[in-house]
């Protein structure tokens, strides 16, 4: 038996029992003739005394020889300690050591194994298994597991069966570039790893598996950010003979058993916002309403005047900031730097003070009087004491400008409490959206994705107003799910593989095996998918999903502590007929 007890459960009950541990050593403190050392495990951290008066001569010697990270295992007695640590539920005994093994040494590990590190980025993703050692990644894979555990329960009570679905597959479209595996016993062929097990999942309804879930991996090979890995995971649903109703009430229903039994958090039921709204009044499909600041569309009272800028705008749009009327002119100068960058795109910015006195003070005096500017603070529902700031231009850029802003805004006004969880579902997408490149029409969600019926003969005519039954779960300004009530016949799966730019026969070689299905009784069915590692994270007050993730790749896509992706060998590559050509 290595050991009778883990590093975290002893306390002043257990004095007197005698008791076997065993973990790492976290630290010592050797005084001559006394030694303390704190042996941790996943559990916790318990002392370990060594007394020169009180313990075997060769225990004591063989003590000091021990270095951070040891592997050690102890017997001994639980005794009071004499200098009790309240913060560490272990904190009033220590174990008087009588015999001590070493299991294994160690190097001394590159950063330290503490809350507070002194390790960079890299270093710690290079030796994860270190990092995994300490408190705050520890804590986050246990709290991943909770949150799993909690899913996977709140589904299987309601009758969910969970499925595995394979991962050699062919291109699943969602969005992004496929990861390819090649087929040795296929010469010249290739399986795709699935961005998600969105057909699947469809074929499952129509074996009849009607309530379906999966805590699954996708993978995409898309450009990295805070909340987005190639490999993730995704809580995957689907249900056969629902309407969007049930979906949105199910879900919901997770969402907030977890928000209850996860944070001890009770909300009521979800906003819905519909996409049209979201963009015209937070310019962004996953707003934060956690504050307000929402958009106020200026055209009808900042046009028409002499302002040639706003006369020439498709879009004249602005926020009430609270209380920042009192900014400083290098503050301004600041913010108007600020959405000048590259990265936010917007040409200047325009301010008016809103005085306590009801008065005005604004960039553009000259062009606008106290009542045109009333009116701004009106449409923006800005306060005496709030600052506005407009910006104006094409309306789809101007939007994501001024959302960037409000963001930033309201992270620099501390308006974005991680302990604070305001969900909502945004509903009512388009169907489809305008590549501006390619000037082709694309699957705004995916191609399964069923119009409203209500829409459908505007495809012929005006195929970007064509609304679709899709909705998103968005939580603190993430996308944390998203889904739809999917196409379950054959002939409106071809209309819109049609509508997609997709001939025939290139339709037929790609999913003919879901047309197929349709044609053998495929019940009406629809679901969704939560990303199980950003709903974690921002469930743990974080929105970077890496550190919810064991073995996470870094922003170039490579897992630096295997080192891949890697080169293979000629014989591998020979034996799989490719042929490497890098220029
Ligand atoms: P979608 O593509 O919206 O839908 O993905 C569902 C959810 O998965 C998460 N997600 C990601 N998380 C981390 N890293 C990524 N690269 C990443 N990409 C997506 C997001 C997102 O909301 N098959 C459909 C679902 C359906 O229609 O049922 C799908 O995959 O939180």
């Amino acid at each position: 038996m290595y050991r009778s007890h883990n590093c975290g459960e002893l306390n002043a009950s257990n004095i007197n029992t005698e008791v076997t541990l065993a973990g790492w050593v976290q630290k010592s403190r050797d005084k001559g003739f006394m030694n303390w050392v704190d042996l941790r495990d996943r559990y916790g951290i318990t002392q370990l005394i060594f007394d020169e008066s009180r313990t075997d001569k060769t225990v004591f010697e063989l003590a000091k020889t021990l270095g951070r990270e040891f592997v050690i295992q102890v017997k001994g007695t639980v005794i009071e300690r004499e200098a009790k640590n309240k913060n560490i539920p272990t904190g009033e005994i220590e174990i008087l050591v009588s015999e001590l093994t070493i299991l294994n040494s160690a190097l001394t590990p590159p950063f330290t194994i503490e809350d507070e590190t002194d390790g960079g980025e890299d270093i710690r993703m290079k030796y994860r298994y270190l990092d995994i050692r300490r408190n705050p990644v520890k804590n986050s894979l246990l709290f991943r597991h909770k949150v799993a555990m909690e899913v996977r329960k709140y589904l299987s009570d309601l009758d969910f069966c969970e499925v595995e679905t394979p991962y050699l597959i062919k291109s699943t479209p969602e969005g992004a570039r496929d990861f390819v595996v090649p087929s040795r016993m296929n010469e010249g062929q290739f399986y795709a790893l699935p961005q998600s097990p969105q057909t699947f999942k469809q074929l499952l309804m129509v074996g009849g598996m009607d309530k379906y879930f999966q805590i699954v991996k996708c993978f995409r090979d898309e450009d990295l950010r805070a909340d987005r890995q190639p490999e993730f995971t995704q809580i995957d649903c689907e249900m056969a003979f629902v309407e969007q109703e049930d979906i949105l009430n199910i879900f919901e229903g997770l969402t907030r058993h977890l928000l209850k039994e996860i944070k001890g958090i009770e909300v009521d039921k979800f906003p819905r916002i519909t996409y049209d709204y979201a963009m015209k009044t937070y310019g962004n499909d996953k707003p934060d309403i956690r504050f307000g600041m929402k958009f106020g569309e200026l055209n009808e009272f900042a046009q028409h005047k002499e302002f040639p800028v706003f006369n020439a705008a498709e879009l004249v749009v602005g926020i009430a900031v609270p209380g920042a009327g009192n900014y400083t002119r290098k503050e301004i100068d600041g913010l108007i730097d600020w959405v000048k960058r590259p990265q936010v795109g917007a040409s200047g910015m325009v301010y008016v003070k809103c005085n306590e006195d009801g008065t005005y003070k604004s960039s553009v005096d000259k062009f606008y009087d106290n009542d045109d500017l009333a009116k701004w603070a009106k449409a923006t529902e800005a306060n005496p004491g709030d600052m506005i700031f407009v910006l104006s231009g094409p309306a789809n850029k101007t939007r994501a400008q001024l959302s960037a802003l409000r963001m930033e805004l309201a992270t620099r006004l501390g308006l974005r409490n991680p302990e604070e969880f305001a969900p909502l579902w945004v509903v009512d997408f388009p169907l489809l959206e305008l590549d501006e490149e390619s000037g082709r029409y694309h699957a705004m969600h995916h191609p399964f994705t069923s119009p409203k019926p209500e829409d459908m003969a505007l495809l012929e005519t005006e195929p970007g107003k064509v609304r679709a039954n899709a909705y998103d779960m968005v939580l603190n300004g993430n996308e944390i799910g998203g889904g739809s009530i999917r196409i379950h016949d054959k002939a409106t799966q071809q209309l819109m593989f049609k509508y997609l730019g997709f001939t025939e026969e290139e339709a037929k070689a790609q999913f003919g095996f879901l047309m197929d299905a349709f044609q053998f009784g495929a019940p009406p069915h629809g679901g969704l998918a939560f990303g199980l590692d950003r709903l974690v994270a921002i469930l743990g007050g974080q929105e970077t999903i890496r550190d919810f993730i064991a073995f996470p790749k870094n922003n170039s896509g490579r897992d630096v502590m295997i080192d891949a992706p890697a080169a293979i060998d000629d014989a591998q590559l020979k034996e799989l007929r490719i042929k490497v050509d890098i220029a």
